[in-house]
């Protein structure tokens, strides 16, 4: 072991997210004068509700907000949380052992892991999924085991076909729907598939959920894993402030479901952190108390600059992406020629100043993809189409398709960086 490798657990990952090698490679083609468009973080750049800044207002005068927050003093937004799913999906939860308050759904997961599952055993998960997912299941000491998904587009595992094999000595079954980077929707028909799949396997189910008011459907909400018949007996969901609510700085979330694991994962963090500060939960409390009606028009203004998007691509650059039917992001195969996902974005924002990421950045089924993130206006989005026709066009282009786009991967360089990464991190 080499001394700089001495102080370094064997779990914890030793190279750098993607996300880290796409800012330096941002900052250097800033440096080298391009303007950069950043749609390669999906960090939400609509303003918060104004109700959720008045509470944090509110809260910086009040100076009983300052304490420690122990369990008694997160039960106003656990109420909050649950009374918000019991009119959201029907389903009446005690806040009081089957909800917990967290930093964010991330924060929630990486510690839910270490929670309810031992050193070896399994997390059945997707082959694609956000990028933070195989880091926090590494962390725990549990081994990843991806679900085949059919060639059919829809990013659904189809349970029947998963042999029983896979499940041995697995522990929990790790679902994101809607999903990040592909953005598919599961029904509620999908999630009894899942929880029959999870019952069999005796698995918890697990759905990461930050996403589930941005369907671009009338009423913005997805099915919910935990309202479906017998879910709180092997099921917790984890919900998020950040993209709903356009609040991914100010950090917060929460869990719902099973009284167990909840119980577990109450007792792992107890030993890591106090709750956030009580100016953020009110924060939060302000928002689960705001009509579905405003989150409608949020995830409304996503599917209008998708719609742009897709557009825009078609006339300017001839790419033919697929329409979201959810979330943030627009996820896309290369255009015809190119396959290495990781050069193709690194290559047109060294060209054009306009960021990606590289769908292997979300697993080995996202390989030859890349993902948008919508976080600028449709103007904006458009520009950046043009810049992208621009680059399909280009000799530099010419030679990655000639390539097979693989070089620069290969022989290493950042690419291979972020292509290794990649393989890391999702
Ligand atoms: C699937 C998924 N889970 C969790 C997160 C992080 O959510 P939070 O800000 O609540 O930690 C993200 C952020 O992009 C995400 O895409």
């Amino acid at each position: 072991m080499s001394a700089s490798r001495r102080f370094h657990s064997r779990r914890v990952p030793g190279d750098k997210g993607v996300f880290a090698l796409m800012s330096e490679a941002k900052a250097a083609a800033a440096a080298a004068g391009k303007q950069v468009v950043d749609l390669s973080v999906g960090t939400p750049d609509l303003a918060p509700p104004p109700e959720a800044i008045e509470a944090l207002r509110a809260s910086v005068d009040d100076l009983t907000t300052y304490k420690y927050c122990l369990r008694d003093g997160t039960m106003p937004l656990l109420e909050a949380a649950t009374e918000w799913f019991a009119s959201r999906y029907g389903v009446r939860l005690d806040p009081a052992t089957q909800a917990l308050s967290l930093i964010g759904s991330q924060e929630g997961l990486a510690h839910l892991l270490m929670a309810v599952a031992d050193p070896g055993e399994g997390v059945l998960m997707l082959p694609i999924g956000y990028a933070c997912y195989l880091p926090a299941i590494t962390i725990a000491g549990l081994r990843p085991r991806f679900l085949p998904l059919p060639d059919d587009g829809s990013f659904l595992p189809d349970f029947d076909a998963v042999p029983a094999s896979l499940a041995a000595g697995c522990r929990a079954l790790l679902l994101n729907y809607p999903n990040n980077p592909t953005s598919a929707v599961a029904d509620g028909a999908f999630w009894r598939r899942a929880l029959e799949f999870a019952r069999r396997h005796d698995l918890l189910l697990i759905n990461d959920n930050p996403y589930c008011c941005q369907v671009y459907s009338e009423d913005a909400l997805a099915a919910s894993a935990l309202a479906q018949p017998g879910a709180l007996e092997r099921t917790v969901e984890l919900f998020s402030m950040a993209k709903s609510y356009q609040l991914g700085g100010c950090r917060l979330g929460f869990a719902l479901g099973n009284a167990d694991a909840i119980a577990a994962l109450e007792a792992v963090k107890a030993p890591v952190d106090f709750n956030q500060w009580l100016g953020i939960q009110r924060m939060g409390i302000a928002c689960l108390k705001l009509p579905q009606s405003r989150l409608v028009e949020y995830a409304q203004i996503f599917r209008a600059r998708a719609a742009a998007l897709t557009a825009a691509l078609r006339a300017h650059a001839g790419w033919e992406a697929p329409m979201p039917r959810a979330c943030m992001y627009l996820f896309a195969p290369l255009p015809p020629g190119f396959s290495d996902d990781a050069r193709f974005c690194l290559e047109l924002l060294g060209q054009t100043g306009v960021a990606l990421s590289p769908g292997s950045a979300f697993g080995p089924a996202g390989a030859g993809h890349v993902r948008f993130a919508l976080v600028r206006d449709e103007g904006v989005l458009a520009e950046a189409a043009r810049a992208i026709g621009r680059f399909l066009a280009s000799p530099e282009a010419a030679r990655l398709r000639g390539r097979g786009g693989s070089e620069g991967g290969a022989n290493g360089g950042p690419a291979a960086d972020v292509a290794a990464a990649a393989g890391v991190s999702g």
